[in-house]
């Protein structure tokens, strides 16, 4: 039985927000029936937050720094969150590390996008590492994020190749234009209820996921 359609959603974020835009944009296309209630990040001036306001999504800045513990600055994501009762949290360039008075709050319902075809490059800079090693190609995944940095059950991935001529950057751009197709179909499906968190693996269709679904097989 597929879990109860969610579509509310709360979008944290740390930077340029092109995710939450994908997000935003596929929203007003019709093509995500999801429901952006608020941003936050918990970095003042940075453009995501001009995103939200150009969408008229109510936004807010928690910093971390304002807390002594991670748990504290965590709780104060969640009475923001809680105050629009939101059924679904999605991780959209948010640069923290959330642990478990978060996780375990909204289990099963917190997506994450990482920019490497997990479990390969885990962690940061995963562009340039991908150059300085033998892989072929790079990508991206969506997972639903646990306590476990990066290490929750994928969903979806999205493949690019790794050019002769390549530098970080030009790998990165060419990462993030998958990122913002395989994002809002997830945003989507979760809203649906085609994709859900059951004991600590991820189900499409009724169906458990044994490895992460290739963009390039489902379009
Ligand atoms: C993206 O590569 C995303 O995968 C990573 O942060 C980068 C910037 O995301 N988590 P955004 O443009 O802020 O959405």
């Amino acid at each position: 039985m597929s879990q109860s359609a969610l579509n509310k959603i709360g979008v944290l974020v740390s930077g340029g927000g092109t995710n939450l835009q994908s997000i935003i944009d596929n929203i007003h296309l019709g093509e995500c029936n999801a429901e952006i209630k608020c941003v936050i990040s918990n970095i003042a001036d940075v453009y995501a937050l001009t995103r939200a306001n150009n969408a008229n999504i109510p936004h807010y800045v928690i910093s971390h720094k304002a807390f002594t513990s991670r748990a504290e600055f965590e709780q104060a994501l969640i009475q923001t969150l809680d105050t629009y009762d939101v059924d679904m949290i999605v991780l959209a360039g948010f640069m923290r590390v959330l642990e478990s008075t978060f996780i375990s709050h909204y289990p099963g319902r917190i997506l994450n996008i990482h920019p490497s075809l997990l479990p390969k490059f885990s962690g940061l800079n995963t562009h340039q590492r991908a150059l300085e090693s033998d892989e072929t190609t790079h990508g991206c995944s969506v997972h639903f994020a646990t306590t476990e940095l990066d290490g929750g059950p994928v969903i979806l991935q999205a493949s690019v190749p790794i050019l002769d001529n390549d530098n970080a950057t030009m790998l990165a751009m060419r990462v993030l234009e998958k990122e913002h197709i395989i994002y809002p179909k997830c945003v989507q499906w979760l809203c649906e209820g085609r994709i859900y968190y059951k004991q600590g693996c991820a189900y499409f269709d009724n169906e458990k996921l044994t490895a992460a679904l290739q963009l390039e097989q489902i379009k």
